[in-house]
C-alpha cells in the first residue's frame, strides 16, 4: 500500500500522508488539509475521525476484538484482578507481586475522604440521581486535591493516580447507601480492592461482614470489563476537557456526566427498566421488536447495537456467563433473565437486527447481576463509572503525554448570511 494518498480538486492535487497503526489500521493524516486546500472534513459523530494515536487499548468491531495493552479482555477477565487492570492501564504493565502490594498499600493508606465531603453528601435530597451525586461529589473532590497534575513528574502523576483509585469506590459506596437511606460505612485497609468496595456498600450495621467469592468475582469482572473502550464518548470527553489543561478531577467528572447518557452508560439502568415494562406489559417481546423496527417510534432496543461493534460486543459473552453463574449460585430466579434471553435470541434471528449488525452489549447482562447484587437500578452507571476509572486516568495522561493541542472541532456554518436589523 502506498503511504501517501492523493485528493483530486478541479485541476490541483494534493497529497496526504497514511498513518498506519500497530494492527495495520489506516488513517489519512489531514492535518495540513485546511492550510493546504481551505477545506474542512464533515463527519458528524465522529464516525470516520481518529481524535488520537493511543497505546491504551485496542478494539477490532468487526472481528470482536478488545485488548488493552495487548491483552484479551478473555483472559484478563478469568485471571487477573481489577486493581492489575487498572495498573495495567495506567502504567502500561501487569505489576509484579511487588508493584502491586505497594499500589494497595498505598491506596489503602489514602482511603478516607474529609469530612466536610460528607456534609455535601448529606446536602443532596434523597431522590437525587446517584450519577448527579457522584458527578458532584468528583468535581468536589478537586477542592482537597491538585486541580491540576504535572503529568511530567511521575511521582506527581502517581500521587494524583493513587489518591483517585482510593477515593473513588469510597464515593461510590456513599452514593448507593444515600440513595438506599444508609450510613457510610468506613473502609477496610484488610480487604482486597474490591472486597473493601463490597463492605463498603453492602455491610449492614453490627454486621460482621464476610464477603462472599460468587459476589466479589462477579464485581470484579465487571469493573475490567468496564475498564476502558478506547474514544468513546465519555473518554473522548476526558480527553477534550483535559486538554484546555484542565486538570484530571475536572476532567473525569466531565466523563461521568457524558457516561450518563441512555445511549452510553446509562444504558444499563435503560435495559432493566425496558425489560420490566415488557414484564408487566405481559412478556410480549415480540411487541417490542417491532416497537424498535419501527422508524416511526422513538423506542429503541436498549442494549443493543454499538457504534463500533458489528460483531457480537466480547465483553457481553463474558457477562451472560456471569449473568448466568451469579443467578445460579446465588439461588436467584429472575424473570428478567428469561426475558432478556428470549429477546436476544429473537432479535438475533430479526432481518432488521441481522442486516444492522446489531447485538447484545455489554450493558444487556451486566444490569442483571447488579441487580442479582441488590443494587437499584439508578446506581447502575455509577458502578459502570467506577470501572472506567482507569480507563479514564490512562486516557487523560497518555493525551497530556503525548501534548496533544486542544481539542477544537470547526464547523459548516448554515443559518443566515449577513442581514440588516
Ligand atoms: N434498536 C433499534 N434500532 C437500532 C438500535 C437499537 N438499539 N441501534 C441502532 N439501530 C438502528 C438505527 O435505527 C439505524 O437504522 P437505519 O440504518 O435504518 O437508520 C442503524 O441501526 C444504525 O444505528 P445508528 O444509531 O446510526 O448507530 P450508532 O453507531 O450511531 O449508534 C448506539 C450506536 C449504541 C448509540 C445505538 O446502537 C443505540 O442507541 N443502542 C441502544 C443504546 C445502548 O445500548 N447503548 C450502549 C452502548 S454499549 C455501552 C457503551 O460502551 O457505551
Amino acid at each position: 500500500m502506498n503511504d501517501k494518498i492523493k485528493i483530486s480538486l478541479g485541476n490541483e492535487s494534493h497529497e496526504f500522508p497514511l498513518v498506519k497503526g500497530t494492527e495495520n489500521e489506516v488513517g489519512i493524516d489531514i492535518k495540513d488539509l485546511r492550510s493546504r486546500t481551505g477545506l474542512i472534513t464533515f463527519d458528524p459523530g465522529y464516525k470516520n475521525t481518529g481524535s488520537c494515536l493511543s497505546d491504551i487499548t485496542y478494539l477490532d468491531g468487526e472481528k470482536g476484538i478488545l485488548r488493552y495493552r495487548g491483552y484479551s479482555i478473555d483472559d484478563l477477565a478469568n485471571n487477573v484482578t481489577f486493581l492489575e487492570v487498572a495498573y495495567l492501564l495506567i502504567w502500561g504493565e501487569l505489576p509484579n507481586e511487588k508493584e502491586l502490594s505497594n499500589v494497595s498499600n498505598e491506596i489503602q493508606e489514602s482511603s478516607s475522604i474529609d469530612k466536610d465531603l460528607e456534609c455535601i453528601l448529606k446536602s443532596f435530597p434523597s431522590k437525587a440521581h446517584p450519577m448527579g451525586i457522584l458527578c458532584s461529589l468528583t468535581s468536589a473532590l478537586i477542592a482537597f486535591n491538585p486541580s491540576s497534575v504535572d503529568v511530567s513528574s511521575k511521582e506527581k502523576m502517581f500521587r494524583a493516580t493513587i489518591e483517585l483509585m482510593a477515593k473513588f469506590p469510597i464515593l461510590v459506596s456513599w452514593v448507593h447507601r444515600k440513595v438506599n437511606g444508609l450510613p457510610i460505612n468506613k473502609s477496610n485497609s484488610k480487604l482486597s480492592y474490591t472486597e473493601n468496595l463490597a463492605q463498603m456498600m453492602f455491610k449492614s450495621s453490627g454486621d460482621n461482614y464476610q464477603s462472599n467469592p460468587i459476589i466479589i468475582n462477579a464485581l470484579d469482572k465487571l469493573l475490567i470489563l468496564h475498564a476502558d473502550h478506547e474514544q468513546n464518548c465519555s473518554t473522548s470527553t476526558v480527553r477534550i476537557v483535559g486538554s484546555s489543561r484542565a486538570g484530571m478531577y475536572a476532567s473525569i467528572s466531565a466523563g461521568i456526566s457524558a457516561l450518563w447518557g441512555p445511549l452510553h452508560g446509562g444504558a444499563n439502568q435503560a435495559v432493566i427498566e425496558m425489560l420490566e415494562k415488557i414484564k408487566a406489559d405481559g412478556g410480549n417481546t415480540k411487541k417490542y421488536l417491532e416497537k424498535a423496527k419501527d422508524k416511526e417510534d422513538a423506542f429503541r432496543l436498549m442494549g443493543f447495537g454499538h457504534r463500533v461493534y458489528k460483531n457480537f460486543d466480547p465483553r457481553a459473552k463474558i457477562i451472560k456467563k456471569t449473568a448466568d453463574e451469579v443467578l445460579t449460585k446465588l439461588g436467584i430466579n429472575d424473570p428478567v433473565l428469561d426475558i432478556a434471553k428470549g429477546l436476544e435470541e429473537e432479535a438475533l434471528n430479526d432481518p432488521y437486527f441481522i442486516e444492522r449488525k446489531l447485538y447484545p452489549n455489554v450493558d444487556f447482562y451486566s444490569c442483571i447481576i447488579y441487580r442479582a447484587l441488590g443494587i437499584p437500578t439508578e446506581m447502575f452507571t455509577v458502578m459502570f463509572a467506577l470501572g472506567r476509572v482507569p480507563g479514564w486516568i490512562a486516557q487523560w495522561k497518555e493525551m497530556r503525554l503525548n501534548k496533544e493541542p486542544i481539542g477544537r472541532p470547526r464547523q459548516i456554518y448554515k443559518g443566515y448570511n449577513s442581514r440588516s436589523l
